[in-house]
C-alpha cells in the first residue's frame, strides 16, 4: 500500500472542491485497510468512498483513507433469491447495472444514485419509493480502533430515513468493508407509484416493465433533473427532507395549497425541502459560484472554483430564508468535513 504525501481531494469530492490532505493511503483489501488502521499516523484519519456526499469546508489536517475494495458475486441463492456480496469501492451504479444484467431485482429505483457501495448502509440510501433497508442481508464493518471485522445485521444497522446507526452511536468506529443485499431471482416486486416512474415508463411504451425498464426510466428522470456531479460539482440533495407536525403542514397548506406532502404517521409530515426553498425564491438563481439547481431545487451546485465554506454559507443562507418563511429547520443531508 502506497502511503502519499500533500495529495489534493479535489477528484475524490464531487463538489470538485480542491483541498489537501497532508496523507493519503487507498486501500483495495480488507487486509490493507486493517493494516493502515493499525498506524498511528492513520489513527483520526478521514474514510473517503465516492466523496458524494461531503461537503469539504478547508484544507484537511488529518490524513485520508481511501477505500476501493473491488468485487460483485453471489455467496447463497436458493430458486427465489440471492444473497449478493459487493465491495465498499464498488461504484453504487455498476453494482445496480450487473444485478440488472443477472436479472437479480430489488435495487432497480436506486439506479443512478452516485458514490460507492460502502456508504450506501451508512445513509440508508433510497430513491423512487425504494430504501437499501428493503434489501439489506447485512454488512462487514472493521472496528477502526479493534481492527477486528463484524458483521451486522438489519436490527443492528438501526436504518431509518437517510439514516443508520453508523451515523450515531456508530459514528467513526466502523469502516464498512463489504455489503451484501438480499435479492429477487423470479418475481420480482416492482415499485413503480413514486416520482413519475409509471408516467415514465408510459411515455418509453413501456406495458409490461421489467426491471430493466424500472432501471431505464429512473435513469431517465434523474438524468432529466439531477445535475451529474462530473460536470457540474454537487452532492445530489444537500439537505434532507423536514419532518413536520402535521398541524404545521396543515397551516402551511392553508396558504399554499398545491405544497406536496408525504403522510409519516399520525403526527408527522414530511415536506419535501426542494418545494421549500423553490418558494424561499433560490431555485435556479445563482449567487457567485454557487446556488440551488435550476431543475431540483435540493440540490446545491458549485459553478466555478467555489470553496467549501462559499458553498456553506449559500446553504446556511437557503437555510435562514427557509426559517424565516416557514418556521422550519432544514437539516443539511450532507456531510460538513473540517
Ligand atoms: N419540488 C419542488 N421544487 C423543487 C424540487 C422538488 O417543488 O425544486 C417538489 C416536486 O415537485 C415534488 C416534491 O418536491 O412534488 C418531491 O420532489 P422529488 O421527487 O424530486 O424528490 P425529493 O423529495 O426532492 C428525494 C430524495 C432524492 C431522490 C428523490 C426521488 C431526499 C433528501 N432526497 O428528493 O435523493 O432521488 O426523492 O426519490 O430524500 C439524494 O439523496 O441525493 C437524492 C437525490
Amino acid at each position: 500500500m502506497e502511503v502519499k504525501n500533500q495529495v489534493s481531494l479535489a477528484q475524490y469530492n464531487s463538489f470538485s472542491i480542491s483541498v489537501n490532505t497532508p496523507l493519503f493511503a487507498e486501500v483495495t483489501t480488507s487486509l490493507a485497510l486493517q493494516e493502515v488502521l493499525k498506524d498511528p499516523r492513520f489513527k483520526e484519519a478521514l474514510i473517503l468512498g465516492g466523496g458524494s456526499n461531503i461537503l469539504l469546508l478547508q484544507d484537511l489536517s488529518r490524513p485520508v483513507i481511501k477505500i476501493s475494495i473491488p468485487g460483485i458475486r453471489i455467496i447463497a441463492e436458493n430458486e427465489q433469491t440471492a444473497i449478493v456480496s459487493a465491495g465498499a469501492g464498488v461504484v453504487w451504479h455498476d453494482l445496480v447495472m450487473w444485478c440488472i444484467v443477472n436479472n437479480l431485482g430489488g435495487i432497480e429505483n436506486l439506479s443512478l444514485i452516485p458514490g460507492l457501495v460502502g456508504a450506501a448502509p451508512i445513509q440508508n440510501i433510497g430513491a423512487y419509493g425504494v430504501e437499501l433497508s428493503d434489501v439489506f442481508h447485512n454488512v462487514i464493518g472493521i472496528g477502526r480502533k479493534t481492527g477486528d471485522s463484524k458483521i451486522f445485521d438489519a436490527e443492528e444497522c438501526n436504518f431509518g430515513y437517510r439514516d443508520s446507526i453508523f451515523k450515531n452511536e456508530l459514528k467513526d468506529e466502523y469502516v464498512i468493508t463489504t455489503l451484501r443485499l438480499s435479492l429477487t431471482k423470479i418475481n420480482h416486486q416492482l415499485h413503480l407509484d413514486y416520482g413519475g416512474i409509471s408516467k415514465t415508463l408510459d411515455e418509453m411504451g413501456v406495458t409490461a416493465p421489467t426491471i430493466d425498464d424500472v432501471a431505464k426510466a429512473v435513469i431517465r428522470i434523474r438524468s432529466a433533473k439531477l445535475p451529474d456531479p462530473s460536470k457540474l460539482g454537487n452532492a445530489g440533495s444537500f439537505f434532507k427532507n423536514p419532518v413536520v407536525l402535521t398541524s404545521k403542514a396543515v397551516q402551511i397548506a392553508k396558504e399554499f395549497p398545491d405544497m406536496p406532502a408525504y403522510t409519516v404517521d399520525e403526527n408527522f409530515t414530511k415536506i419535501p425541502a426542494g418545494w421549500l426553498i423553490e418558494q424561499a425564491g433560490f431555485k435556479g438563481k445563482v449567487f457567485g459560484n454557487v446556488g440551488m439547481h435550476k431543475n431540483q431545487a435540493l440540490v446545491l451546485v458549485n459553478y466555478g472554483d467555489a470553496t467549501g465554506t462559499e458553498l456553506w454559507e449559500h446553504a446556511q443562507r437557503v437555510m435562514d430564508a427557509v426559517l424565516a418563511k416557514f418556521d422550519i429547520d432544514l437539516e443539511p443531508e450532507v456531510n460538513l468535513i473540517n
